[in-house]
């Protein structure tokens, strides 16, 4: 989203993607089974988005895929992360994914606090990785294994 990326670290990008990067990007998601884009909407305004996106190009990479999730600050603490969230395990647990990657700048405590609270560990960290803001940035790689949430919701998994 615009703000986060103007005004943060939690987005490593320097701009946003214009109308015809944003739709082949929505395509490419509708093209990919185990995939998903989600918003939030209030006030008739996109005030949230999550999606399960590519982890890493190479085909062999099918069984993992890289979580993003952003709600816009005004309208955090609202119940709107944790219901976008349960979309991305849902989806999931559904698909034939093995294992959720985020991502996440290592500064960014309280989205590490968020992703633990859904079952998210923190797998890796990569120094010096990322530059933006004038400054150095280390990212945290944080998993979650999709057969533990399989196992906490079979029905869901039934349904498969
Ligand atoms: C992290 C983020 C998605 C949380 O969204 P949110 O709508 O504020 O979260 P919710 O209101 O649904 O809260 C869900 C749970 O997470 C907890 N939580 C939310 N923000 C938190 C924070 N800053 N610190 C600790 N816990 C937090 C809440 O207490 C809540 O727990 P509960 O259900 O036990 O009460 C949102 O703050 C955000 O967009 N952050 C910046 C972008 C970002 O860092 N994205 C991740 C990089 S991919």
């Amino acid at each position: 989203m615009v703000w986060f990326i103007r005004h943060t670290t939690s987005s490593w990008r320097y701009r946003a993607m214009d109308l015809a990067e944003t739709a082949s990007w929505l395509q490419k998601h509708q093209d990919t089974p185990a995939h998903r884009v989600w918003v939030a909407v209030a006030q008739d305004r996109i005030v949230g988005y999550s999606c399960l996106s590519d982890f890493r190009a190479p085909e062999g990479y099918w069984p993992s895929a890289e979580n993003s999730i952003y709600v816009l600050p005004e309208y955090a603490g609202q119940g709107i992360g944790k219901q976008l969230m349960q979309r991305i395990l849902e989806q999931a647990a559904r698909s034939d994914l093995q294992t959720i990657v985020a991502a996440i700048d290592s500064g960014n405590a309280a989205s590490i606090r968020f992703h633990e609270q859904f079952g998210f560990v923190i797998s890796g960290q990569l120094p010096r990785v990322g530059w933006k803001q004038d400054r150095w940035l280390d990212l945290v790689l944080m998993t979650c294994d999709v057969n533990q949430l399989r196992r906490k919701a079979p029905e869901e998994a039934k349904s498969r």
